[in-house]
């Protein structure tokens, strides 16, 4: 037993070390992505709701809540955030616009919103939670 131990110890640290890893990676990951979707959600709340809806189907503004029909998403609507759209009440929110937001606000912003899509990134906020945290910004 003796020389088993000491002859694999250092193996079966090496394992658990592994294991552990490999145990925090993917919740390291999972927490960034939530904290960009309740960013994403709060900023949407506070600025975007008054006219897409509070659930992005859309009132004066248009219709987010979709399957956008572009190759990359998340350019198309993070420059239509940064711009806005000429002619029409939707603002430039962009800084290099005289917008209020910041890069990263936007993009949270844009993650948030493509998360409506089918299958789009972090589905995993469950609605309780958005309600909660729309309200709470209210
Ligand atoms: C004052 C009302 C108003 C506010 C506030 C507003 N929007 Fe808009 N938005 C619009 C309107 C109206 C359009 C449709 C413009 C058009 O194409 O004629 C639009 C269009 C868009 C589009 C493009 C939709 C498409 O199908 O291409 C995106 C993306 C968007 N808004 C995101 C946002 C985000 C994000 C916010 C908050 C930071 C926001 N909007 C705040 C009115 C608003």
């Amino acid at each position: 037993m003796r020389s088993f131990l000491h002859r694999y110890a250092g193996l079966v640290i090496l394992g658990i070390m592994a294991i552990s890893l490999a145990w925090i990676m993917p919740g390291k990951a999972q927490n960034q992505d939530e904290g960009k979707l309740q960013l994403g959600a709060q900023i949407f709340a506070e600025n975007c709701a008054v006219c897409h809806g509070s659930d992005g189907k859309g009132r004066v503004g248009a219709t987010l809540a979709k399957d956008w029909p572009s190759i990359r998403p998340d350019l198309r609507v993070k420059t239509t955030i940064e711009n806005g759209v000429t002619g029409s009440v939707m603002p430039p929110w962009g800084q290099a616009n005289g917008g209020p937001l910041t890069e990263e606000e936007i993009d949270a912003l844009v993650y948030y919103i493509l998360s409506w899509q089918t299958g789009g990134p972090g589905n995993s906020m469950s609605n309780s939670q958005m309600i909660r945290l729309f309200w709470s910004s209210t």
